[in-house]
């Protein structure tokens, strides 16, 4: 699957921890366009892992994010991003710069995840994330799918949702020069999606739409968020 990116666009990943957001984001973007809330925790705390500064780390995430957008740069956050509250904030940013914001989802079968994260515990010697988290956080991305066009009733320009690791390996990011396609606004027209596809660029996505209460953004578990 091609996904139009338009230069300076925001683009959200959005999975549990396990989902493959970070060897993703670094597969098809480079390292200064993704904004990591794992890089943050730990440049801020003790490392990655920890979770007692994910305020902080967020904090600043969230600035670096709004001046980047502002000066046009395309930007990817690699976070958990499986609430509305924190996939909101990251929206508000691109709305002030005026930047398209585009969800990709990477909702992979539970015990994938599982299984990746205790390989990679056992790789790197690194803390295994608790099952419970991550199931709180499947939990949590759920009821984002449930409704389909949940997403795009966020703000999100492009929803792309990805469901299996074939489907995850076989995408290909397309980059939009600015100014080829309106790019100056979100929503509809401003995104990739009717630009693109009228050049038979994006099979799309899911869509979704559905209210649900805002929830605390604090991650509950070791790693990433
Ligand atoms: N992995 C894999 N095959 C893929 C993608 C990821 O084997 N196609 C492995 C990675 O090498 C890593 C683990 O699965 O050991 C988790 O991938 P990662 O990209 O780190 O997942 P994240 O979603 O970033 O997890 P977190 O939220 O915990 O940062
Ligand atoms: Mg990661």
């Amino acid at each position: 699957m091609q996904i139009a990116v338009p230069d300076g666009a925001l683009v959200v990943l959005v999975g549990v921890a396990g989902s493959g957001k970070t060897t993703f984001a670094a597969r098809h973007f480079g390292p200064d366009e993704i904004l990591s809330s794992d890089a943050f925790r730990g440049r801020i705390g003790s490392g990655e892992s920890d979770q007692t500064v994910s305020r902080a780390a967020f904090a600043v995430l969230h600035r670096e994010l709004a001046k980047r957008l502002g000066s046009g740069r395309t930007t990817v956050v690699d976070a958990t991003n499986v609430t509305p509250w924190a996939r909101q904030g990251l929206l508000r940013r691109a709305v002030a710069a005026g930047r398209p914001a585009i969800a990709i989802v990477l909702d992979l079968p539970e015990a994938i995840c599982l299984g990746r994260n205790a390989q990679r515990a056992a790789d790197r010697a690194v803390a295994d994330v608790p099952h419970a988290a991550i199931r709180r956080q499947s939990a949590d991305l759920g009821r984002s799918l449930r409704d389909p066009g949940r997403l795009v009733g966020e703000g999100f320009s492009e929803v792309v949702r990805l469901g299996t690791p074939d489907a995850v390996d076989a995408v290909e990011i397309l980059r939009i020069p600015d100014g080829r396609i309106g790019t100056a606004g979100l929503g509809r027209a401003a995104s990739p999606g009717s630009a693109g596809r009228d050049r038979g660029l994006l099979p799309l996505t899911e869509r979704s739409n559905r209210e649900e209460p805002d929830r605390t953004m604090t991650p509950r578990r070791p790693r990433s968020g």
